[in-house]
């Protein structure tokens, strides 16, 4: 968890789900939410087998009083039990929240934006997109999802937005052609986008090709699933004579901290390395689930995200940056 999370009782007020595998939940604190910017999101505290961990959700502004906390979680069932933990809550459970946190803030100061969604990855651009068009600024919304019945924010989006939005629907064979929509965006513009792995990629390779400058992209990344299902693996650190068995619900970073070994963290979503590890060796494939190494260094096969990579089950041997010895193990 974020050393910047301090943890306090919440309520679930109401769920709603918004598709077969979105789940709205509206949170309410007794001394009431306090305010939040655009692109800011929420920790809350979850059990995956016998381990709690944090985990962020983008804040939902749906147009109606921010007087509680609204999420969507979508349902993954082959991931780490986040989300799977979050749906077997219901109407006035308690759960544990952090303060808002913001680290894909809106910038308010550029002439005009472009923001792209894929899937589950349109909640943090709704508040942006609601902020930009009561301001008036010129933005275009693109809205990537492989299915219609995905798209659960098209319609509240088309109000504010009207044919400024943009649905690109691929079970329909309305892929989103990353190029041309850059193309089509002022030369002034910001992008912000959010989406998986493969997407921010793709974006961010686009972007620099067509010559934009990189101090105008930003994302936020959703690490929702490598190439390979979760297995579980061994990890051995010789510099701590340390052998972890790390389950398929837990990611390795976690195992780590669990034995006490201090590991830097921050995102804990693959954006900005500080969890990344040397790997000694592994007789597994890696899957890399980050934005933060280069092509060269996945390929390598030398360092690894512990917050989201991980081999394909066998075993890794890594040392990590930090030098401390162990701490006693959790509890
Ligand atoms: S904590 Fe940021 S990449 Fe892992």
């Amino acid at each position: 968890m974020s050393s910047r999370d301090l943890w306090h009782g919440a309520r679930i007020e109401r769920t709603e789900a918004l598709c077969a595998d979105i789940r709205l939940f509206e949170i309410a604190l007794p001394a009431g939410a306090e305010p939040w910017r655009p692109g800011a999101h929420l920790g809350v505290r979850v059990r995956c087998g016998d381990v709690t961990e944090g985990r962020h959700y983008s804040l939902l502004d749906l147009g109606r009083a921010n007087d509680r906390y609204r999420i969507a979680v979508k349902r993954i069932d082959d991931g780490l039990g986040g989300s799977r933990y979050l749906w077997s809550l219901a109407a006035g459970d308690s759960v544990e929240i952090s303060q808002p946190q913001n680290d894909f803030e809106l910038g308010l100061d550029a002439p005009s934006y472009l923001l792209l969604a894929g899937g589950i990855g349109v909640t943090p651009l709704l508040s942006m997109a609601h902020a930009l068009v009561r301001r008036n600024v010129p933005v275009a919304f693109h809205y990537a999802v492989r299915s219609r019945e995905e798209a659960v924010f098209v319609a509240l989006l088309r109000s504010w937005l009207g044919d400024r939005l943009h649905l690109h629907v691929s079970a329909e064979g309305s892929r989103l052609d990353v190029e041309g929509m850059i193309r089509a965006c002022r030369q002034d513009a910001e992008l912000y986008v959010c989406g998986p792995v493969g997407m921010l990629a793709a974006t961010r390779t686009a972007w620099q090709a067509a010559g934009r400058s990189v101090d105008h992209l930003r994302f936020e990344s959703f690490a929702s699933g490598g190439r390979a299902a979760n297995r579980p693996f061994t990890a051995a650190l010789p510099r701590y004579g340390l052998e972890l068995a790390v389950s398929a619900q837990q990611s390795l970073l976690s195992a780590l901290e669990t034995a006490g070994v201090e590991v830097l963290s921050g995102c804990r979503r693959g954006e900005c390395g500080l969890c990344a590890v040397d790997v000694l060796d592994c007789d597994a494939p890696l899957d890399h689930r980050d934005v933060f190494l280069g092509d060269a260094e996945k390929a390598a096969g030398s360092r690894l995200c512990t917050c989201v990579s991980r081999p394909v089950g066998g075993r890794i041997v890594i040392d990590t940056d930090y030098r401390g010895q162990p701490a006693a193990p959790a509890a």
